[in-house]
């Protein structure tokens, strides 16, 4: 048996950070509690909600770790924007729902939570989206932070070592919900995860965090074989008994209408692994790239589409081991995907 000494946990399996409510802080206690590591999900979340939950995590006595998503390039090309909003008008109708044709923009209140984690620091931190400036890793490693950069190609890797990481998540293009890309106008090209690990190894010794696609522990002991000194999941927790997944979410994973997962950037603007529905169908084809802007164009139309059950137009982030994901607690989840190691 294997353990995570970059982590600190005593198995060599993390909770990835699921931001939009599927990261409680129940899960991430039952995964911590089950000897892994966890990320709290600070994407999308107001600082002092952040905070909270940093505060719940400590009473846990293990090191735990906080996501964020570091903004990247925010072009928008109006033209463009307002056209996709017109096309999504059906989509909104259907639920009652005006779409605002002006495109808006946000950073997720990076400088306030990065002022937060540096007041109140905690054991890791994780970034997805962008490469943080040198000077803001510098400052969280100074109070004792073991910060970790996601990268999805080997010159990802390469620059987040030159900007001075700890260790890097190296995320595939199986894996669900965003990609972690810092180039959202990228082709993400299908590849296991094991292949983005070795190519990532050929360019940086750091410690490697391999996420994407996992659907049992055979995978995961291969990603531990090619050099990955842990093995995040995601997908497989969605519907965990603790997991915040809604219950459209973790039914659609199971249910025998949706075959198969794509990358689309129809949701918000940026590729990202989602149960194929109806609105990636209607969409795909003239979805832009153009995060934040489309998140929150969508928004409010994905969150009546979720309190109504319609599957059809929610955002079901799954990757492609969506099948393995089975209901119980997280431990026994957790211990399953143990079993090879
Ligand atoms: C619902 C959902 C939400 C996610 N939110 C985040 C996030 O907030 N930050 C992040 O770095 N990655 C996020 N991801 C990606 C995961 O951290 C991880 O890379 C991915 O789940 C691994 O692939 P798997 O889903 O096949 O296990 C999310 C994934 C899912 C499924």
């Amino acid at each position: 048996m294997t353990s995570s000494s970059l982590l600190g946990s005593e198995l060599p399996l993390v909770a990835a950070p699921m931001a939009g409510g599927p990261t409680s802080t129940a899960l991430a206690e039952a995964v911590t509690d089950a000897g892994g590591f966890a990320f709290l999900a600070g994407g999308y979340q107001k600082p002092a909600a952040l905070a909270e939950q940093i505060a719940t995590a400590r009473g846990w006595g293990s090191p735990f770790g906080v996501n964020l998503f570091a903004p990247g390039p925010d072009r928008v090309d109006t033209a463009a924007f307002a056209a996709y909003a017109r096309a999504l008008e059906p989509e909104a109708a259907a639920h009652g729902v005006e779409l605002d044709p002006a495109p808006r923009s946000d950073d997720d209140h990076w400088a306030d939570k990065l002022a937060l984690l540096r007041e109140n620091p905690v054991p890791v931190v994780s970034f997805t989206f962008a490469l943080p400036a040198a000077g803001e890793i510098a400052a969280l490693r100074r109070v004792g932070t073991v910060v970790l950069a996601t990268v999805t190609t080997p010159a990802e890797a390469r620059a987040a070592e030159e900007s001075g990481v700890d260790g890097v998540v190296v995320q595939g293009p199986a894996a669900g919900g965003h990609s972690g890309t810092w180039d959202p106008d990228r082709a993400i090209t299908e590849a296991a995860t094991t292949e983005v690990v070795r190519s990532v190894r050929t360019v940086t010794g750091l410690p490697i965090i391999a996420a994407g696609g996992v659907d049992g522990p055979g995978v995961v002991r291969e990603l531990v074989h090619c050099g990955a000194q842990a093995v995040a999941v995601g997908t497989l927790l969605l519907r965990a008994d603790e997991s915040g997944a809604s219950a459209a979410h973790k039914n659609a994973l199971a249910a025998p209408e949706f075959t198969g997962t794509t990358i689309t950037r129809a949701f918000t603007g940026r590729p990202a692994r989602a149960l194929h529905n109806g609105f990636i169908d209607r969409h795909q084809g003239e979805a832009i790239t153009a995060y934040p802007a489309v998140h929150h164009l969508t928004r409010e139309l994905r969150r009546r589409a979720g309190q109504a059950g319609d599957t059809g137009r929610m955002h079901l982030w799954a990757g492609t081991g969506y099948r393995s994901a089975r209901t119980g607690p997280a431990a026994a989840i957790l211990g399953h995907l143990a079993t090879a190691l």
